[in-house]
């Protein structure tokens, strides 16, 4: 039979006749299933077309406000005589010159990761900028500092202070005018976030703290400038991707104002109260506006609530667009921009498209600043900082003799003892010891950026399968967090000086996952690394190869300690309950003596310290949405709703009711100890309904100025005492050791709701050294701000009225201590 033919305009069937009757027939003899089916197809566009509405409206319901104008600096506190001088300099400026300080120039002639133009008629020479929070970066003749996380693991703000002001001393050595940290952001609300360990701790209380006393020490000889404002969580998706002409932009960071106050906003407040003098806004998108044009983060938050008087410099090629990012508040462009590089700042002044007082207050800032800190008697810019290590170059050494043992004791404070069975720590002149894993000295960031991180940095991409270790010795996490040693002491060889003096045969392999185990080991150490750098998240919270060779070890070894150099969180169920697991140590990153500082602990010359500043569960799936980042899922315009609210790290795990392996604020160490007599001395009073005044309306009031209450930092008496809460402390062991007591508060407030509920927060600490049979007091000082809260309709910290739940003891979850007071 013929097949009837299809002209040019006819459309040929769907079906022919005889399958169409077929078809019916089929029909009707399904029509149960083929009816729903046939609903559902129908309904498939109009689904997908709700979806992308929701998609779309998800997007749109994150908005960021704009707060203009952006409030100018004015010297506030003891600002006031740099601002005299800066607006005497920049009064004699022209446009162009205004503008020429503003953005960062390519300088050939030093090392500098980047440096500002200068206005030479004026003897304003330019700042070199230069990483990071853990020391000077990348070049010769300086110390490698214990890690942000490693301090945090410390909980000792002496200690914070010490650590910035001999790192300080050593990027004013070198020529550098500004160190680009301390770390506040991320916080660390993803566990495998790539750069959590350059922050102190996953607690904005701890961070605010030692980032208050390291801000002080830097600023000593150089400025801070503290980082990421704000919000900055995750790696992946940072910077915006090309994609062949279709934009990725940056991740946004969608959230509450309750909870950017509450919780990322936070420590910036203590550190500009402490007189921080640079922020370096991140590279994310806060509610779906970048950061460095974020005029509510900027101008709103930082200018006008916390009334910051330094300047605003972007992360490096964080700036994405001209105009707007003026207007928001930042004041100076890095490492170089193509946005203000042609006289565009000076051209929209003189157009009326800037407000002249902008410009104006964009380079008054940078001056007051840089006279703020005495950086006009600063040695020549970036003098120590060559721009090339393996040319010949003048040796600075920038190190001082007298920094050894603060280096030495950071190290040290920051190991976190978790587990010791029967006493096995510390080792008592063992006979034999075998050790395994990776303990050998290497710098890895004087070798250079690996080669993962080079490729992520050039082309901007989330790096596909990024290592999680790294061979030898773990001293720094990757990336601009990093430093370069000026030697390191590793593990290996500091356990064999002590093998020389207790004669001790050390047996090691270094290399095998299974290696053989010499059954007269009287304990076998075994050395694994958990390693984290800037441009990637963690692939993961467990290499498998260690925790292979972990269990090997100890399959065949009844004394297995194991030693973790950790860049963040690491799980260690894969066989913490072996009982031939008898002793675990979280090393952290302890900077160039982690060798001298491990095996001072594991020989017991002093007890170990440190507290966990994080929370380590018993899986990954417990830390649940919170546990990597999000994901652009072939968005243009990548979302990340930040729907736990404050609620991340141990308040999540509260939350939801999930206990952890080792909970934040954990540690043990040579010694127990007693506490008691708990006393509560609160005289805070509820913050009235009808006389609060917001701290901050808007930029439209630019009058900090005029209101004494407001002083760095914002709101004064948010600083001011409200009373002390103490307890004693006995050391009921056999050897002198210190505890870090811990004071949490259970706030009352209305914003509360079952998947959301209040927790217990961190509001105090004190680390004492305590002799046996000897007892200390400890008080916890409560600020105004410790027992406040944000109310979003007010737009003021209140203090709420009822029962506040008082914790104290040795972790959030280990409170031998409890009360209350009532306000
Ligand atoms: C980092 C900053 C750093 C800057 C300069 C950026 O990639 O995010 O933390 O200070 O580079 O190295």
């Amino acid at each position: 039979m013929d097949e009837p033919t299809t002209t040019g305009n006819e459309k040929a069937p769907l079906l022919k006749g005889v399958q169409q009757s077929k078809f019916i027939a089929f029909c009707r003899r399904h029509k149960r299933i083929v009816i729903p089916v046939a609903v559902m197809i129908l309904l498939l566009p109009l689904l997908g077309l709700i979806a992308l509405k929701t998609r779309h409206a998800h997007a749109m319901n994150w908005t960021s406000p704009v707060v203009y104008p952006s409030p100018q600096g004015y010297g506030a506190g003891n600002w006031s005589a740099a601002y005299l001088r800066a607006r005497a300099m920049v009064g004699n400026m022209s446009l162009e010159e205004m503008n020429n300080i503003t953005l960062g120039v390519v300088d050939t002639t030093s090392g500098c990761v980047g440096v500002s133009g200068s206005a030479p008629q004026h003897g304003f020479p330019g700042l070199c900028f230069h990483d990071a929070g853990n020391g000077v970066r990348n070049t010769d003749g300086v110390n490698a500092y214990a890690s942000g996380l490693h301090i945090g693991a410390s909980w000792n703000a002496t200690l914070a202070y010490e650590r910035a002001q001999y790192m300080g001393a050593e990027f004013k050595r070198k020529g550098v005018n500004v160190a680009l940290g301390p770390v506040l952001g991320p916080i660390g609300r993803i566990a495998e976030g790539g750069r959590n360990f350059e922050a102190f701790a996953a607690d904005p209380y701890l961070d605010g703290i030692l980032g208050a006393q390291s801000v002080i020490g830097l600023q000593e000889s150089v400025i801070a400038s503290i980082k990421h404002f704000v919000a900055y969580e995750q790696e992946t998706n940072r910077n915006p991707i090309a994609n062949n002409g279709n934009p990725i932009s940056s991740t946004s960071a969608n959230l509450d104002d309750e909870t950017m106050h509450e919780l990322y906003l936070w420590p910036f407040q203590d550190l500009v109260h402490a007189g921080a003098g640079c922020a370096m806004c991140s590279y994310n998108r806060i509610n779906n506006t970048y950061a460095c044009e974020n005029s509510k983060a900027m101008n709103g938050l930082l200018k006008g609530e916390l009334n910051f008087q330094g300047f605003v410099v972007s992360d490096w090629a964080g700036q994405h667009s001209g105009l707007p990012s003026a207007d928001a508040g930042l004041d100076m462009a890095m490492p170089t921009t193509g946005y203000w590089n042609e006289r565009q700042l000076e051209k929209a002044v003189n157009s009326g498209a800037l407000n002249q007082s902008r410009l104006v207050d964009m380079a008054t800032r940078i001056v007051a600043t840089y006279y703020q800190f005495g950086q006009d008697r600063a040695l020549p810019l970036g003098i120590g900082m060559p721009p090339n290590l393996l040319l010949p170059h003048n040796y600075t050494d920038a190190k001082d003799p007298a920094s050894k043992s603060s280096l030495l004791q950071q190290a040290i404070e920051g190991h976190v003892l978790v587990k010791n069975i029967n006493g096995v720590l510390p080792l008592k002149q063992p006979k034999v010891l075998s050790i395994f894993g990776v303990l050998f000295p290497q710098s890895w960031e004087a070798i250079g950026l690996g080669t993962q991180q080079s490729i992520g940095i050039a082309s901007n991409a989330p790096v596909q399968n990024p290592p999680e270790v790294q061979n030898g010795t773990l001293i720094v996490g990757g990336g601009s967090g990093s430093n370069t040693p000026a030697y390191i002491s590793s593990p290996y060889d500091a356990i064999q000086s002590r093998a020389y003096d207790d004669g001790t045969a050390i047996f090691f392999d270094f290399v095998s996952t299974n290696p053989t185990v010499v059954s007269s080991s009287d304990a076998c150490l075994v050395f694994i690394n958990e390693y984290s750098s800037e441009v990637w998240d963690r692939p993961g919270l467990a290499d498998p190869d260690s925790d292979t060779l972990v269990n090997n070890v100890a399959s065949a070894c009844n004394n297995t300690i194991v030693v973790i150099h950790n860049a963040g969180i690491r799980l260690v169920d894969a066989w913490v309950d072996s009982p031939n697991v008898t002793a675990v140590i979280f090393a952290h990153l302890p900077g160039q003596d982690a060798g001298r500082a491990i095996a001072s602990i594991l020989y017991g010359d002093v007890g170990p310290s440190g507290r966990l500043p994080y929370t380590v569960a018993r899986r990954s799936s417990d830390y649940g949405s919170l546990l990597g980042p999000c994901q652009a899922d072939g968005s243009l315009s990548p979302q990340c709703d930040f729907t736990e609210g404050v609620n991340v790290d141990y308040r999540g795990f509260l939350a939801r009711n999930t206990t952890p392996r080792y909970e934040f604020g954990y540690g043990l160490t040579y010694s127990s100890f007693n506490y008691a007599n708990l006393q509560t001395n609160i005289n805070a009073t509820t913050t009235p309904g009808d006389t609060v005044t917001p701290v901050y309306t808007n930029g439209t009031t630019n009058d900090n100025i005029n209101n004494t209450a407001i002083g760095n930092g914002g709101l004064l008496s948010l600083f001011e005492s409200v009373g002390t809460i103490t307890a004693s402390i006995s050391n009921t062991g056999s050897v002198a050791a210190a505890e870090v007591a811990q004071l949490y508060l259970l706030i009352p407030a209305a914003t509360s709701n079952s998947s959301n509920p209040r927790t217990r927060v961190l509001r105090g600490f004190e680390k004492v050294l305590i002799q046996p049979n000897e007892t200390a007091q400890v008080a916890f000082n409560l600020r105004m701000k410790d027992v406040s809260t944000w109310n979003v309709t007010r737009q003021a910290w209140i203090v709420p009225s009822g029962e506040f739940g008082v914790y104290v003891g040795k972790s959030v979850l280990d409170t031998p201590l409890t009360g209350s007071f009532t306000v």
